[in-house]
């Protein structure tokens, strides 16, 4: 099991990758009082599992999918914490995809305005991105995690024993959030393209688990609350993923984060900010998870989510993350009414 330690302001955070993770978790938590969120279809196989693990556990089972990411499950699970009588001392423990360790963790830092957190991913999304550094949120009024707050995780455990009962759709989605990594970090985007072939292998999927988390891992050191920018280069592709995701909803984070860094590599290429070459490089990266680009019809009525972009800080301009180079990104300003031509090209999907 390797150890990646993450340094940040507010609070030291580990996370731990490889065979045992789950029991490792287990054994760190001790007589501790443990309060479980997981969700139905995690419950149904990894059910028994808590029961033996945590005998004593209080069990919070949510229902499961994005549309349950509301206030009404983030109420839920504060409720039963209090029904449980849980103190600042007790440990949160989000066992789950990345929609659970969201609402975990957002009720982790409101209850009693903080309580230990634990994060034990079940996804390859969750594994690679969203259990490390701290962001929780809720969608609300149709924004995408429009509430919530920065709160580390004391300690993450990544077990690769999850990633066997995932459906390949579900491994489609984390190579989502993995490709994104390749495509900022380059030497990893490489590494992929070379072992293109292993992509569903869990042994190379293992290894990529702790590439992905070493390189989250040094950008939120550097930028935890993504105050000086450096952060916001993980929102690669995620203005206009986010934008398709509240408007079209039935596909997945990760599958609309692939279709938004290949929408906004023609930004990048239409604009000057990258050359055709590198843009190309990007696709081809693309199309190793998602091989056909689908056609969404009335794209350009996501503009208005896109407007909504947390990283948008002017009325009426879309901000976008674009790949320059590999390694290399820069933060982009267009007009809504620029910003819709290039979505256009969505209209019509791509095979
Ligand atoms: P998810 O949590 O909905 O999980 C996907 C599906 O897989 C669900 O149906 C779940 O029940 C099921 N599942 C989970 N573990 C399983 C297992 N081991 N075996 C079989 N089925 C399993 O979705 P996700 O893709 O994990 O996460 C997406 C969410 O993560 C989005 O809401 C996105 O906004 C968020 N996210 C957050 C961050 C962050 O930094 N906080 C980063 C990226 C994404
Ligand atoms: N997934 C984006 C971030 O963690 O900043």
């Amino acid at each position: 099991m390797q150890k990646i330690e993450i340094h940040t302001k507010s609070r030291p955070s580990a996370v731990y990758c490889g065979e045992g993770a789950f029991l490792a978790a287990q054994q760190f938590l001790g007589e501790n009082e443990v309060f479980v969120v997981t969700d139905e279809n995690v419950w149904d196989i990894y059910g028994e599992d808590v029961e033996y693990l945590f005998p004593k556990a209080h069990v919070c089972i949510l229902p499961a999918g994005e549309k349950h990411k509301n206030k009404s499950s983030l109420f839920r699970i504060l409720d039963e914490m209090l029904a449980a009588g849980l103190h600042r001392s007790s440990y949160v423990v989000a066992l789950g995809g990345g929609v659970v360790g969201d609402m975990a963790g957002l009720a982790a830092a409101m209850y009693m305005r903080g309580t230990h957190l634990i994060q034990i991913p079940t996804t390859l999304l969750a594994q690679v991105d969203s259990s490390v550094g701290g962001k929780t949120a809720i969608d609300y009024k149709n924004v995408k995690n429009v509430l919530g707050a920065f709160y580390q995780p004391e300690r993450v455990y990544c077990d690769p024993k999850f990633l066997q009962t995932l459906p390949p759709r579900e491994i489609r989605c984390g190579l989502g959030e993995i490709i994104k990594t390749g495509v900022l970090d380059g030497a990893l985007g490489e590494k992929i393209l070379q072992n293109a072939d292993k992509l569903t292998d869990l042994d190379f999927l293992r290894s990529l688990v702790t590439d992905c988390v070493r390189f989250k891992a040094r950008v939120v050191e550097r930028d935890e609350t993504e105050s000086s920018g450096l952060r916001k280069c993980l929102n690669l592709g995620h203005t206009t993923g986010h934008a398709l995701e509240l408007r079209y909803g039935r596909r997945s984070h990760g599958e609309y984060v692939l279709i938004g860094m290949w929408l906004e590599s023609y930004i990048a290429e239409g604009e000057g900010v990258a050359t055709a070459e590198h843009s190309a490089w990007v696709r081809s990266l693309v199309s190793l998870a998602e091989k056909k680009i689908p056609a969404f019809p009335n794209v350009r009525e996501c503009v208005s989510n896109a407007l909504l972009d947390k990283k948008n800080d002017r009325a009426g301009v879309v901000s976008v993350v674009l790949s320059k180079a590999k390694g290399e990104f820069e933060e982009y300003a267009l007009s809504s009414e620029k910003y819709a031509e290039y979505l256009s090209r969505l209209e019509e999907g791509r095979r």
